[in-house]
């Protein structure tokens, strides 16, 4: 199939190129992001291959069926970014990643809480200027620490192993428990009693109208002073307000996000030389304890490969008409940010 790739970063096009030695589509990458702007770029292309801030709104949608496209395959687990009644009502199927490397995101969740904890942000710039003094870079063993996983399903599990590993209490909160967490010692509990009981929280839930701002000033209030909070999940999970409250009374100790509620303003670009609009993105900056990655979880060889892999396979699949393939139903319409960004 002739696929255009928009929003293509370079690694995204070896990722892709690699995986097409077994597929043989003729794929076209565009730098720039899907908009009502560049739709256009998709003339005389059979898919489009979008990432997750490309632009999928119904005129957009409604544009590519005009310029003869008839697979949307995505990029990404997400889809909450597709107009899906308008491509379906243009006859455009739209396929997506359903699962790729849980141990990518598991393992950048114990990253973030390795580096805060022990301060490797902040001693490696210290060193770097010949500072070695280690006033401020005291930290704690990990052995013995309860951490509490919301969320047990692929990389909640996948965490817990890491965590079994280190010798941590596992307190995990989950509404249809894993016996495999289970049999790593797990105990499940109520959220509320996971908030009050743990010294170090892990959120690895998905985002719906139930779980936003899970993390919020009343539960908060519940954890013990000091406490450790990490998101790589979603960022509209936790009230980034109220968190910043916690960090500036002590409630919060260290906070390491991977995500942000209003990232798609931020993250994927180098906007290095722009000045940062986001007074609360940079209220959060300014913590000592505070760790921010750009939605980077997901990043890891593994998974680009197995991501690429699977959108590639999408579009023979959906060529080949055997309809093995990881479609998108209307029915699977999910709330804004629900599956989100990756
Ligand atoms: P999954 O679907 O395998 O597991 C999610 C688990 O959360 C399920 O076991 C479900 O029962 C549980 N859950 C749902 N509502 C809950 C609640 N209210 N309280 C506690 N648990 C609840 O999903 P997977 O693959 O483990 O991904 C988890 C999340 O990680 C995704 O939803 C996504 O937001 C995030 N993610 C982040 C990436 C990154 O690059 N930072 C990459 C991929 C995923």
């Amino acid at each position: 199939m002739k696929i255009a790739v928009f929003s293509t970063k370079p690694y995204d096009r070896v990722a892709l190129d690699q995986a097409n030695e077994n597929h043989g589509h003729t794929l076209s990458y565009f730098e720039s992001r899907l908009t009502p702007n560049t739709v256009s770029l998709a003339n005389g292309f059979d898919a489009v291959c979008p990432f997750v801030n490309d632009n999928l709104s119904a005129p957009v949608v409604e544009k590519l069926a005009e310029a003869g496209v008839r697979l949307l395959t995505l990029r990404s687990a997400g889809f909450n970014h597709v107009d899906l009644g308008s491509a379906h009502a243009h006859g455009i199927e739209v396929s997506r990643v359903p699962a790729y490397s849980p141990h990518a995101v598991a393992e950048h969740a114990m990253a973030l809480i390795l580096t805060l904890n022990r301060k490797l942000h902040r001693a490696h710039a210290r060193v770097r200027e010949g500072n070695f003094s280690l006033d401020g870079l005291l930290g704690f063993d990990l052995h013995g620490k309860s951490v509490g996983v919301v969320g047990t399903g692929k990389i909640g599990t996948a965490f817990c192993k890491i965590l079994a590993g280190f010798g941590c209490e596992i307190v995990a909160h989950d509404p249809v428990p894993s016996e495999e967490v289970r049999a790593l010692g797990a105990r499940y509990v109520e959220f509320d009693t996971l908030l009050s009981s743990v010294d170090i929280v892990a959120l690895h839930l998905p985002l719906t109208p139930d779980t936003y701002h899970l993390i919020d000033s009343r539960g908060l209030a519940q954890m013990r002073d000091g406490v450790m909070l990490i998101n790589t999940s979603r960022g509209a999970l936790v009230d980034t307000r109220a968190v910043i409250e916690g960090l500036k009374s002590g409630r919060i100790g260290a906070l390491g996000l991977d995500v942000y509620e209003e990232e798609g303003d931020l993250f994927f670009e180098d906007l290095s030389n722009t000045v940062i609009q986001d007074d609360v993105f940079a209220r959060l900056l300014t913590f000592p304890n505070v760790l921010i990655t750009g939605h980077q979880g997901f990043f890891t060889e593994e998974a680009l490969a197995s991501i690429a892999e699977t959108t590639l396979h999408n579009a023979s699949a959906f060529e080949r008409g055997t309809g093995d393939f990881h479609r998108v139903a209307l029915t699977e319409v999910t709330p804004q940010g629900a599956t989100g960004q990756d």
